[in-house]
């Protein structure tokens, strides 16, 4: 059951610009100056007219990048992780390993139990940071937190007693399992005498935090009636996290969790309920995703609790240090479908969170708290996010003719200062601006994006970076337009008015890379002159810059291998140079897969990503063919090593998600 493809259906039925649009009259009007090699420099980017920039326009004090060097890899297709010669990957921390002296051992058939489940790694790993732990060589050991997203059904359980019917008996225990599977994970992680890394089973700091882990919720619209619930009277009070994808870290120590398709895990057996607008904002529908969670447990039937699903679809914070401390649901960061959170400090001092909404249609965000980050008072930080300023972006056309970048506005979204929502009496106050963070950004006017993803911020520049990874839900019958169809993605990127994170002046945005398929294609499908017959990719989604600058894409797209996505194989692992413009394969993952997730040691020597869903087998070449008139995901689960065996190459067990430890095997800085 691909449960994640629904980021495709746009909810977003307003008349603002999509972006794309923008794209096609600015950028892709440009092509003809791309593939000359004449425009879209690095040094043109946000050259110009801009005061903002004009301390780059030869490059020369643009974002610098470290070393690039290494054997890039061909696309592949097969069932392993692939790096380039002289590095080395290991697994570690698997759905299912141990976390605690008392947790079940994996068993390879799924019988696990809800209680099993929740002594053991979740499911689906997506966004991580290592923590270094004070005291201890924190290149060798530290914290590794991580994200799990979501299920696959047809792994997850054990077949039941009737072939064609994997699912059945359909039991409470079996829902709550797999909200024991969601959540965090804080895992305390060693490297052994012998180099490899492993996991402190019985650490006092491992911890699970699940759908069921009760959480405070904070800011704004805490206590709000559109908060409260028949089982939480004061609206400030939550159980449990949901669809954690990626994920953000903050200077004073604690993980960001992003809850991103929180509406798939809801539904109603009341086929009377008429839907509001928020609900079907935000994409609830009767049955989801196909969890059938609300059939055993009316919290998730949105008929009975309403209000319910007004408590996901926040950025979540959590203290990783102290097993003990509540997570708490940062209600100022607004409430949308989070993909990552990209944190910097600003000129003089405030936090600011860039944000994506990854749905078709939808936008990017920014937030500015109201106080001060100080390094090492944690007193003064640690809830700096709950106060601030929630921005949403509107991208213009460029300002100057011939100029590669366009001019962009950020737009607050604010009950009393924006004129337009202090008229608007669908927003009584700015608690119900926050909950409907989707409603007010459609009546400010953003810009429509195709589906932003991870953003991420240069460590010295603070250039901003961010990918919009398809908008398969706009196909054309032809392909003469790829970005009208936008099959395979770009990354967006831009300064600030004076590189100041905090400004809400104009910014100046660009395109650093439009994904196409030069094996397929030789007009503008090809895409943007840095994709070559030797790097094309589809869909960027996990983003991030190391500490020396370089740009890591991972991808979460189409692996088919075929037509608009021919010899792309499965989904990877790229780096760019920003400066250069030049992007290179770094890591192929197992079939089925998409790669996200990406942290290091401190010394940038160790690397860890995740490989999530192997075995996600629809539209892969190599995927079984049923047999017996079953679907594919119930011969999956009845035959749960026909397609993918990673990382356990075991006949008794299944494909489950892993994190991969990945250094260089002379000790080298990855990447260099
Ligand atoms: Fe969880 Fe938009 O990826
Ligand atoms: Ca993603
Ligand atoms: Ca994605």
């Amino acid at each position: 059951m691909s449960t994640q493809d629904l980021e495709n259906i746009p909810t977003n039925l307003s008349e603002n610009e999509h972006f794309q649009d923008v794209v096609n009259r600015v950028a892709m009007s440009r092509r003809s100056v791309i593939k000359s090699g004449v425009g879209l420099s690095a040094a043109m980017f946000l050259g110009g007219s801009l005061a903002a920039c004009s301390d780059d326009d030869n490059g020369a004090t643009g974002s610098p990048v470290g070393t690039i060097s290494f054997a890039a890899i061909a696309a592949n297709s097969g069932d392993s992780i692939l790096v380039p010669p002289g590095y080395q990957a290991q697994v570690i921390a698997p759905w299912g390993a141990p976390l605690f002296q008392d947790s079940p051992s994996w068993k390879g058939d799924a019988s696990e139990s809800a209680d099993d489940q929740a002594k053991q790694v979740g499911d689906n790993h997506d966004g991580m940071h290592f923590f270094a732990i004070p005291g201890t060589d924190s290149n060798k050991e530290g914290l590794l937190v991580m994200n799990h997203e979501y299920i696959n059904p047809e792994y997850f359980y054990a077949p039941g007693p009737d072939p064609m019917n994997p699912m059945e008996p359909w039991t409470l225990d079996k829902v709550r399992k797999a909200l024991n599977a969601h959540g965090v994970s804080v895992i305390h992680v060693r490297k052994n005498s012998a180099g490899k890394w492993e996991i402190v089973i019985g650490s006092f700091y491992n911890r699970r935090i699940t759908g069921r882990s009760p959480m405070d919720i904070t800011g704004p619209a805490a206590g709000h009636n559109l908060m409260k619930t028949t089982a939480d009277s004061t609206g400030r009070r939550v159980f449990g996290t949901l669809n954690n994808c990626g994920n953000g870290f903050t200077p004073w120590g604690t993980y960001l969790t992003c809850e991103e398709n929180f509406n798939g895990y809801f539904g109603t057996l009341d086929g009377a309920y008429v839907r509001d607008a928020n609900q079907l904002r935000y994409g609830m529908a009767a049955t989801g995703f196909g969890y059938r969670w609300h059939e055993q447990d009316d919290r998730f039937d949105y008929a009975v609790n309403p209000n319910e699903a007004n408590r996901h679809g926040w950025i979540v914070e959590i203290d990783p240090y102290d097993p003990t401390s509540l997570p708490k649901k940062r209600t100022a960061l607004g409430r949308i479908k989070h993909e990552n959170a990209a944190l910097t400090i600003s000129k003089d001092g405030h936090v600011v969170v860039y944000m994506g909404d990854d749905q078709v249609n939808d936008y990017v965000y920014k937030f500015v708290s109201t106080g001060k980050y100080i390094a090492g008072n944690l007193a003064n930080n640690r809830d700096l996010l709950d106060s601030g300023k929630l921005y949403v972006a509107k991208f213009e056309n460029g300002a100057t003719a011939g100029d590669a970048a366009g001019i962009g506005k950020w737009i607050l979204l604010d009950k009393t200062a924006n004129a337009t929502l202090n008229a608007d009496a669908n927003f009584a106050d700015q608690g119900e601006v926050l909950v409907k963070t989707r409603l007010a950004a459609d009546a400010v006017g953003a810009t429509k994006m195709d589906r932003p993803e991870w953003v991420t911020v240069h460590p010295t520049s603070q250039e901003v970076y961010i990918t919009m990874t398809n908008n398969s839900g706009r196909t054309v019958t032809d392909d003469a337009n790829p970005r009208a169809a936008n099959r395979w993605g770009q990354i967006v990127r831009w300064r600030e008015a004076g590189n100041d994170p905090a400004s809400v002046a104009d910014f100046a945005w660009d395109l650093f890379v439009i994904a196409g398929n030069p094996h397929a294609f030789t007009d503008a499908r090809a895409g943007s002159a840095n994709v070559t017959t030797a790097n094309s990719f589809n869909s960027p989604d996990g983003l991030a810059f190391d500490a020396e600058g370089r740009l890591w894409i991972q991808t979460d797209g189409n692996y088919s291998n075929t037509g608009n996505f021919l010899n792309q194989g499965n989904n990877q692992m790229l780096v760019a140079d920003v400066k250069t413009k030049k992007i290179d394969r770094f890591l192929v993952g197992p079939a089925g897969c998409e790669i996200t997730g990406i942290t290091w040691t401190p010394d940038g020597r160790t690397m860890f990503i995740n490989v999530q869903h192997p075995g996600e087998a629809s539209g892969h070449p190599n995927a079984p063919t049923p047999t017996g008139g079953m679907s594919l995901d119930v011969f999956l689960t009845n035959n749960p090593t026909s397609f993918s065996t990673w990382p356990d190459r075991d006949p008794d067990s299944r494909p489950r998600s892993a994190t991969v430890v990945i250094s260089r095997t002379d000790g080298g800085k990855i990447g260099t």
